[in-house]
């Protein structure tokens, strides 16, 4: 059976959505696995432009279906939002739509939290204030809402009526909702969620379905994102790997393949190290042509050069075993284009940074690249077939604009060379 995971090869923004979206249709279900809203994954479906938080990018009208796995936490009222949006022009999506119970949720009180928090610390770590830290903090200490909650009146009032005793002391900050508001605001987006005809089925109940037949995972934010091994503090709290499918009872051994979007420049939001950052009028250049500002928060992205040795150190850590190289167009017509090959950190020339803790001293050592015209010109070609070599995994489509249409194979492209 076919199962490939996409997921972002550095800090997010890959254009995973976009590339989610150009494979969609070659499978039954599309997965996401991780995260939560603070995800934003941009898609254009007969030219209009969508973008997801919550939802799988599949092409709103065809026939497959989406998961939403037990690794997420879940904003019910995002969700709702998005499901309806889509209703509108696509009747019977939300019937195509499965939760898995088990999914944890994202509660207003997390989102205000995430703001206490950000406002409190030394060095904010730029959130995307969508309570995603806060959600996962509860799940690991034991305090979370879990989706099958909704189903179970009792045991929701009591666990919000503990929560919400904890949250008072914990923050001495005023929350919007009481325990009571809260109770009737989930309930009453269960019940537009049960109108909607989504379907709450678990990963246990889907696992002979998803043994046999063809299963894409989209994954959410990029490898330097990770809790356990991005730029530590500086990440989000969820898995941002391929591994993250186990929460939907895959093993990473039962992938064909690991794909890893990878712009063909670097781009960051929020704070946190980016050796390979640009400033002034070159990275402007760059961020109004990308159009490089948060799908979800609309902040400017922080923008820089190709960095050889982040990818080295997110491949073994992530284990990806192909590329698509995304937003090639945007470098188009640059005279020169630089690659970052090696970090110094100290005294000492790294290839590979053996820890997190690396990126935060590593300057870059550059090499400079001739630029191209266009995605068919032969320096394009020489700059996928560097990048290549030194990471040692091929690099087989090119997307070369925002539509879904707007990609090839690196063999279509060779064919197309001028
Ligand atoms: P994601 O979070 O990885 O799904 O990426 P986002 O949707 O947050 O950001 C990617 C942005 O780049 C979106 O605005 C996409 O429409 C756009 N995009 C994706 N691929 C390409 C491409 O090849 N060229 C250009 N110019 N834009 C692209
Ligand atoms: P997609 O899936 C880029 C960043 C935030 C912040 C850090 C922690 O669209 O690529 P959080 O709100 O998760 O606690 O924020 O992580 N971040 C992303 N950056 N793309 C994303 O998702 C991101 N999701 C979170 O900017 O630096
Ligand atoms: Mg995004």
């Amino acid at each position: 059976m076919n199962r490939m995971a996409i997921v972002g090869s550095l800090w997010g923004d890959e254009g995973k959505g976009k590339v989610v979206n150009y494979f969609s249709d070659k499978y039954e279900w599309v997965v996401r696995f991780s995260g939560g809203s603070n995800a934003g994954h941009t898609i254009y479906y007969n030219e209009k432009k969508y973008v997801n938080h919550l939802l799988p990018c599949i092409k709103p009208n065809n026939d497959s279906k989406s998961f939403l796995g037990a690794g997420m936490v879940i904003d019910l009222e995002q969700l709702v939002s998005e499901l309806e949006d889509y209703e509108k022009e696509f009747k019977g999506y939300g019937s195509r739509v499965y939760i898995d119970p088990e999914a944890f949720l994202v509660l207003p009180w997390h989102k205000e939290e995430d703001g206490f928090l950000e406002d409190m610390r030394r060095e904010p770590i730029g959130t995307t204030k969508r309570g995603i830290g806060p959600a996962y903090t509860d799940k690991s200490s034991r305090e979370g809402i879990k989706l099958y909650h909704l189903f179970d009146k009792e045991t929701l009032k009591e666990r919000l009526l503990d929560n919400y005793h904890l949250k008072k002391n914990k923050y001495n900050e005023k929350f919007s909702l009481s325990a009571d508001e809260m109770l009737y605001y989930l309930l009453n987006l269960k019940d537009k969620l049960l109108n909607l005809k989504v379907n709450f089925t678990s990963a246990i109940d889907m696992v002979s379905i998803f043994r046999n037949t063809s299963v894409l995972f989209e994954g959410a934010q990029g490898v330097l994102l990770d809790l356990d091994f991005g730029t530590y503090p500086f990440v989000t709290s969820g898995s941002c790997m391929a591994h993250g499918v186990s929460s939907v009872g895959f093993s990473t051994f039962e992938l064909d393949n690991v794909m890893a979007v990878l712009k063909a420049y670097t781009t960051r939001v929020g704070a946190g190290p980016f050796p390979t950052e640009e400033e002034g009028e070159l990275a402007e250049k760059i961020r109004q042509k990308g159009n490089e500002f948060g799908a979800t928060t609309g902040r400017p992205r922080r923008v820089g050069w190709m960095d050889l040795p982040a990818l080295r150190y997110a491949k073994i850590r992530s284990g990806y075993t192909d590329f698509v190289m995304t937003k090639a167009d945007v470098l188009n017509g640059f005279e020169k284009i630089k690659v970052c090959t090696a970090y110094k950190c100290g005294d000492e020339i790294i290839e590979v940074p053996s820890t997190s803790f690396d990126f935060f001293r590593a300057e870059p050592i550059y090499e400079e690249l001739p630029g191209w015209e266009d995605t068919h010109s032969i320096n394009f070609l020489k700059y996928i077939t560097y990048i290549e070599e030194k990471i040692g995994i091929p690099i087989d489509y090119i997307s070369y604009g925002p539509k879904t249409y707007e990609m090839e194979s690196k063999s279509d492209m060779i064919m197309n060379l001028k």
